[in-house]
């Protein structure tokens, strides 16, 4: 038998080797501070006690190490492992069918949102990642879109010929431009400082983001318009996440169930909170829009449901509205 004595050096090896923990590098473009952000903390939290530290997550907020368009190519190369983005970040993956969800006024609530991303049209969208090299884990049912700008935005008519940021969405593009608007693309990372530049006169985002990137400081008038939902998929490295042990993937499946429960419930909490720390900071000129407005932008806006049915699919715009009745 071999000892210590006969080679002392095998007195340095630990009796149980080690073995370096997996890791997961979790990549997104808000800051820790937004629901996003919080979500994906939790879940590290809960997969490294829940596996015993086998899995280390890094969580690499507010674009530290990629920024919109670059984290995407990153997951597909592998030199991250999960990101979490919004819909209208799928359209440069070439799976345009996730563009359905930025339609202005597809759903009038986030029942109805939660309805079919939680529900087998949802598990079917999922499906279509993995030819991409991905796989989806989960939908974060997020909140309804606000729009900004440094004019007062009441009627449809307001915001022609302003220039807004936009996601690299064609249907977003497409909505903007029914309003006559300018529309820029342009990464999440890029847009306060556009703002504050002048670059681009307005964007759309739920509250919590505009508080959380202090587009209030930059914008002097907010309408709560709440025409598009806005919502994420938490997305994985499909080599990486099938060569993990099946009793660690199982272990983080359910983690991921339990941020997806956790996250619907923070996700309404902190946008009506970042509403009223908006409020309360006195910067914008926050507009409820009357009755007659409201009808006017839901009006101006409803054509590009017709308009865009090549983009994502009639079949799949019919079967959505079936199922939210
Ligand atoms: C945006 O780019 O405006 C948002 O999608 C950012 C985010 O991830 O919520």
């Amino acid at each position: 038998m071999l000892t210590a004595t006969a080679l002392p050096w095998l007195a340095a090896v630990p009796a149980v080797a080690q073995t370096a923990p997996i890791t997961i590098k979790f990549s997104h473009v808000v800051t820790a501070e937004a629901p996003k952000g919080k979500a994906a903390d939790y879940f590290k939290r809960l997969a490294e006690e829940r596996t015993g530290g086998r899995v280390k997550v890094e969580v690499y907020p507010n674009s530290q190490l990629y920024k919109d368009k670059e984290e995407m190519e990153a997951v597909q190369l592998g030199a991250v492992q999960m990101l979490a983005p919004a819909f209208g970040k799928f359209g440069p993956l070439g799976v345009r069918e996730f563009e359905i969800f930025d339609l202005p006024y597809l759903f009038d609530s986030m029942e109805q949102a939660r309805k079919i991303t939680q529900g087998p049209i949802g598990a079917s969208l999922l499906r279509k990642l993995e030819p991409k090299g991905i796989l989806g884990l989960a939908f974060w049912d997020n909140s309804f879109k606000q729009m900004t700008a440094n004019t007062p935005l009441h009627m449809p008519e307001d915001y022609k010929g302003l220039k807004m940021r936009i996601q690299s969405s064609k249907v977003i593009e497409a909505q903007m431009r029914q309003l006559g608007v300018l529309p820029q693309m342009m990464a999440f990372s890029e847009l306060y400082q556009a703002l504050q530049t002048g670059v681009v006169d307005g964007q759309e985002n739920p509250f919590s983001n505009i508080y959380t990137q202090k587009m209030h400081e930059v914008q002097k008038h907010m309408t709560i318009t709440n025409h598009g939902y806005h919502g994420y998929v938490v997305i994985v490295n499909k080599p990486f996440w099938e060569k993990l042990p099946p009793d660690i993937r199982t272990t983080l499946e359910g983690a991921m169930k339990e941020t997806t429960a956790y996250f619907t419930k923070l996700a309404q909490e902190e946008d009506q909170q970042a509403l009223e720390a908006i409020r309360k900071s006195g910067l914008m000129t926050i507009h409820t829009p009357s009755l007659e407005e409201k009808a006017a932008l839901r009006t101006a806006l409803l054509p590009v449901h017709e308009q865009m049915k090549s983009r994502y699919g009639a079949e799949l715009l019919d079967q959505i509205n079936k199922e939210i009745g």
